[in-house]
């Protein structure tokens, strides 16, 4: 039997514009992904849009009773920023009312909610000024964050500035997949330099708050592995790590940006504007923790064509395919769990056995209900498999001293999935869409009542 640490939270994942719904009314003002659904329906899966998804704004009470019955002793979600501040300024009392009587009832539970603020989830009025191209956008997150620790700071003790920055970044600035979907490498790296600094001001209005919680950001780093121990691969894998783990684990942790990816961007007229004081106060305001989100490796080779100065992040590194991966049939993703040890022993080794846990893990499949018994219940006997695998290697790394203080998977209830809509189910409680989203308990949930009663498997 593996055990965990004592008091470890066992819990799951959400957003708040991957479950609400009411998208577009009680007050909330549009997002990205709502005006990108109204201009261009066709890109999402089976034409759903942010309006269609598990319903929470209307179920949560029912939704945290279920999560008692499972035992999760925490839960993450975010709050939506265009919901509280539907202009950036005035705030919505009826979001107010929506966000306390959801964080109470947790607590009220004995469910310990952890908050993000930022889900992917640009508010459209500042969309239409530049997004985070803008410094202003710096300035109305600080805002925000200030006022969402004021009206719910008593209640919630863990916050989260930004799950997985990288991805706005890379999706909405040099993959194509997310609003504004256009790809410029200087400005992603401008778009991630104000992220930073949103995320190191929001850690600040934090502290000046003198709310005595813990503070983190959540990442999706992974360590990354080079296709050979050839210089040119090991050089790529260098530059990987500078782009993709260091650019944000490195200030937010160490309070410092390396300068082996100053130097980077200097080379290849990437530089970012920013302001005399930033260095600064980026050096002042770290995390209390990190969470990790981890589905699959990053495998990397050597670039085959070299243009410098860089258009592409391809330029510096190429993700490859690992030969001899084992795949996840049903989704498509590689699945390596030794990649959890690997993570734990880098959050020990690199960044000063910082508190740590998984924010995310799990299994998308897609057409889940092939799986599905006579009672209607679903068999995910491949979910139980994975996760299983994914917590061996997890505790592996917390024998050997990884600070590691908890494990949330994603996600609890299927949940909507920005371009993929519900094409990919990862949920303990199955949604169904033609039936008023009613939930259904799937076999992993049963499991997973188990390992939380053991602490352990
Ligand atoms: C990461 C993201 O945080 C979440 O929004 C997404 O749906 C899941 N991974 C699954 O891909």
């Amino acid at each position: 039997m593996l055990k965990f640490p004592a008091n470890f939270l066992w819990g799951s994942a959400a957003s708040a514009p991957q479950t609400e719904g009411h998208s577009l009314g009680n007050g909330k003002s549009a997002t990205t992904w709502d005006k990108w659904f109204e201009l261009n329906p066709e890109k999402f899966h089976a034409n759903e849009g942010p309006e269609n998804t598990s319903n929470v704004y209307e179920e949560y009470i029912n939704d945290i009773k279920r999560m008692k019955e499972i035992g999760l002793n925490s839960y993450r979600t975010s709050i939506s920023w265009a919901r509280l501040l539907p202009d950036g300024k005035k705030i919505n009392q009826e979001a107010v009312m929506f966000y306390r009587d959801y964080f109470q009832t947790m607590l009220d539970e004995g469910i310990h909610p952890i908050v993000n603020l930022f889900h992917f989830d640009m508010p459209w009025w500042l969309m239409e000024k530049g997004g985070w191209e803008t410094r202003e956008s710096v300035e109305a997150f600080h805002f925000y964050a200030k006022t969402a620790f004021e009206l719910f700071g008593d209640l919630v003790s863990d916050w989260v500035t930004f799950n997985e920055p990288l991805v706005h970044i890379e999706c909405g600035y040099l993959y194509g997949y997310h609003y504004p979907a256009i790809v410029d490498f200087k400005k992603a790296i401008q778009v991630g330099f104000h992220t930073l600094m949103a995320h190191v001001y929001a850690v600040k209005a934090f502290r000046d708050s003198q709310n005595d919680g813990r503070i983190g950001i959540i990442l999706n780093v992974t360590p990354t592995y080079a296709k050979s121990d050839e210089t040119q691969d090991q050089e790529a894998k260098r530059k990987a790590d500078l782009l993709i783990i260091k650019s944000f684990l490195d200030p937010c942790v160490l309070g410092t940006i390396p300068v082996e990816l100053s130097d980077l961007l200097l080379e290849n007229d990437l530089t970012p504007d920013s302001l005399p004081d930033d260095k600064e106060v980026i050096s002042h305001y770290l995390v209390d923790f990190i969470g990790i989100n981890y589905y699959q490796p990053m495998r990397v080779q050597a670039p085959r064509e070299i243009r410098y100065p860089a258009i592409f992040p391809t330029d510096f590194y190429e993700s490859y395919d690992w030969p001899d991966k084992r795949i996840n049939p049903y989704r498509g993703w590689e699945i390596y769990p030794e990649a959890m040890y690997d993570v734990a022993m880098m959050m020990k080794d690199d960044y000063g056995n910082i508190p740590w846990y998984v924010s995310e893990n799990g299994m998308g499949v897609a057409n889940e209900e092939r799986f599905m018994d006579d009672s209607g219940m679903i068999i995910d006997d491949y979910r139980i498999e994975f996760m299983k695998e994914h917590l061996d290697y997890l505790h592996q790394g917390i024998e050997e001293g990884s600070n590691c203080f908890g494990y949330h998977t994603w996600t609890f209830v299927d949940c909507w999935s920005w371009l993929n809509g519900y094409k990919n189910r990862y949920g303990f409680y199955r949604v169904d869409l033609e039936n008023n989203y009613q939930r259904s308990l799937k076999k992993s949930g049963l499991w997973f009542k188990e390992v939380v009663k053991n602490n352990g498997f």
